[in-house]
Order: C-alpha cells, then structure tokens, then sequence
C-alpha cells in the first residue's frame, strides 16, 4: 500500500494564478483540501484577451496570498506537506517564473522537495484524480491553447495520436466571442448564447473531416463565421440578439462535430493498442463546455468505451492538478532542484514532431 501524500501545487501559466494542497492516497485518486484560483478577467477586460506582462505581474502579486489561503483553507501548514509541485510550462513564460520562482523560494526555505510539472499532464491526470481512472487511457485535451488526443500511460508518459495543425478550439470560442462582441474568455460567453441560437441557421465548415487521421484545423471555422457576420451585417446593417445566437449555436455545433469524428477515430486507433482497457476522458477548459462534453459521451458509449470528464472546475486551469501530478511524478522517483527552468514550450509527447500550430501559449505541442 502506498503512503499518504500531501501536495502544495501552483499554477500561473495563464491568467489564473492557483493555489492548491492534495492528498495522494492508493494508487490512483486523491482529496482536494483545498483549490485556490484567483482568475485575472477583470484586469484584461479592455485588451480582449490576456496580456502576458499583465498577467505576470499579477501572478507575482498573488501567489503568497494564494498559497496562504490554500494552506489555511486546507487547515494546515507547510509542516504539513511532503512535497511542493508547480507548474514550470508551457505557458506565457513571465506568469511560468513567477510561478517557479515562488516554488522555488518556498522549497528553499523549507527544505521540501520541489517538482516542476507540466501543465498539460495536470490536465491530462485530473480523470486520475477525480475517477480514480487507470492507466492507459486516451485522453482528448482540449483548452485554449491545446488540443490534442494523447494515451496517457503514466504521469510522464504520454503518446499523441493527432492534434490540432492551428487554432485551439478554445482559442477559437475567444476569437469567435470577440467577432460577435461578447465578453472574454469567449466559450462560457459563447455557449451561453448558443443556447437560444438555432445551430442549423449556418451552413458553416467542419474543417479536415476529409482527411485521414486525427488531425484538427479550427482556424478556417472562425473565418468562415467572420463572413457570415459580415454578410449579415452588410446586408442588414448589423447584428441582431438572434443573429448572434444563432451564430454561436452553428459554431458551436461545427466543433462539436469535428470533435466528435475525430475523437471516434481517435479511439478506434487506441483500442486496436490498448484493446482490454477501453476508456476516454476529456481535460482543459473546452471540455467545460456542456454539448461539446455530450457529444463525446455519445462516442464513447457507442465505441462501448468508459467516460470521464472531470467536474466543470477542475477542467479550466487550476493547482490541484499540478499538485496531483506533481504528487504522481514525486512517487515514481522524480524530483528537481533549484535549476528548475520555466519552459515556454514543453511537449508532453517528446518523441513526435512538434505540431504545426501557434496559438496563445505558443506551439502546442
Ligand atoms: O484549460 P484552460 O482554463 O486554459 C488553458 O490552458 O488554455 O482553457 C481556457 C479556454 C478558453 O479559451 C475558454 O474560452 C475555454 O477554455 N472555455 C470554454 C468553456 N469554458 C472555458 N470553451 C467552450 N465552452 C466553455 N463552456
Ligand atoms: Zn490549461
């Protein structure tokens, strides 16, 4: 039986600055005793997207605060952890320092072991941490700067199937927001809307469903809906509250459609290598949204498949999962030390080409 294991996770690779503790117990699963996110929408409101240097500087400010309140929240102490974990990439490189920085200082002054964990992989784990879920599994990490389906087969084993070649869907929700003049970060904003929009009223692409492979493209979706929105705009002078909607809910619908064949496809090469442990599970901020996490239920049945998609909190970014899988990374015998280095990029799968796509973190992968 393996031993308990309390985790003090960070995370500031976006524009979330998290704080977090985490009691490993078993072999897969853990407790949250507490999950700190003090979100920075407010201060990007007015640039329409996050702005690295904003979010740096406000990562710097808050981080003691939130590992206070994690601790306390917690009812304990850093007499009470066993090991520090923090997000060290991919990310917008000043919030990942300042992050790092943190860790380190407190991994100094305490002499506790400091472990540097890729933000993918706590995405990529939570289905561990919320379900207990077991290796392998195929895993569709879809977020606002990734997008990929990997098979995850241990806390520093991952082998990606396909990705996307360049928008990340949440990318695509922020940009297809700001086209339609709703508030950041778009998916919440644009799923809402979509809601009373009829998704048939536009007839819009779903990109690469022609092409063989797992491979997505969403950056020629957001074009075709910037010339439907200026279609109508021409013609009617500008938007109307249904337009919008229906705009929305035809967008939305085209990504869940291209998610859908593509995760099917996904699973069908996962199950010919891993065919006695049939399961999905679904991470990143995307998988947050309701018709998109439907759609893959859906697949995953009909592929008689076990699903997974973590709570809505815990699949937008958060410290729990850094503190998890930095929890999993520390008992499989990793550890870092002061010369810990932030990286913008950080692939989870090093042994494939990296992925053509950019988006706001950067290559992907
Ligand atoms: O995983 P995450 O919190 O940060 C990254 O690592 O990127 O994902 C944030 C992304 C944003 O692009 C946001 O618009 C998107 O996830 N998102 C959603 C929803 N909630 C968040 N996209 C679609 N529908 C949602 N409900
Ligand atoms: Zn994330």
């Amino acid at each position: 039986m393996t031993r308990d294991l309390t985790v003090l996770g960070l995370e500031s690779s976006c524009d979330d600055t998290g704080a977090a503790v985490v009691r490993l117990s078993g072999d897969t699963g853990g407790s949250i005793l507490s999950n700190v996110v003090y979100g920075q929408a407010e201060l990007h409101r007015d640039f329409g997207g996050v702005v690295p240097e904003i979010a740096a500087r406000a990562h710097t400010s808050k981080l003691d605060l939130a590992v206070r309140a994690a601790l306390t929240e917690a009812g304990t102490s850093l007499a009470g952890i066993d090991a520090i974990a923090v997000t060290a990439g991919p990310g917008l490189i000043g919030g990942v320092m300042a992050g790092v920085m943190c860790a380190k200082g407190l991994a100094a002054a305490t002499g506790l072991p400091l472990i540097g964990v890729n933000h993918l992989a706590g995405h990529a784990l939570t289905p561990r941490l919320t379900d207990g879920l077991t290796y392998p599994y195929l895993m569709l990490l879809v977020s606002g700067g990734h997008c990929q389906f990997l098979i995850a087969r241990g806390p520093d084993s991952f082998a990606r199937l396909g990705g996307t070649i360049d928008d990340a869907p949440g990318e695509a929700f922020d940009k297809a927001a700001r086209l339609l003049g709703l508030p950041q970060p778009g998916g919440p904003a644009v799923e809402r809307a979509a809601l009373d929009g009829d998704p048939k009223s536009f007839r819009l692409p779903r990109p690469l469903l022609d092409r063989s492979g797992c491979d997505m493209s969403f950056s020629g979706l957001k074009t075709a809906l910037l010339r439907a929105r200026n279609t109508l705009i021409a013609d009617q002078g500008g938007l109307f509250r249904q337009d919008v909607a229906d705009l929305c809910a035809a967008f939305q619908s085209s990504v869940c459609d291209v998610l859908a064949e593509k995760t099917r496809r996904a699973l069908a090469e996962y199950m010919v290598l891993n065919p006695t442990q049939p399961a999905l599970a679904v991470a990143g901020g995307v998988a947050a949204n309701n018709a998109i996490r439907a759609v893959l239920e859906t697949v995953s049945s009909d592929a008689g498949a076990q699903f997974c998609a973590p709570p809505l909190a815990l699949c937008t970014d958060n410290a729990a999962m850094i503190a998890y899988a930095g929890g999993e990374l520390f008992r499989s015998g990793h550890i870092d030390d002061m010369t810990l280095t932030p990286r913008p990029r950080w692939p989870l799968d090093r042994s494939s080409p990296a992925m053509l796509g950019s988006g706001k973190k950067g290559a992907k992968a």
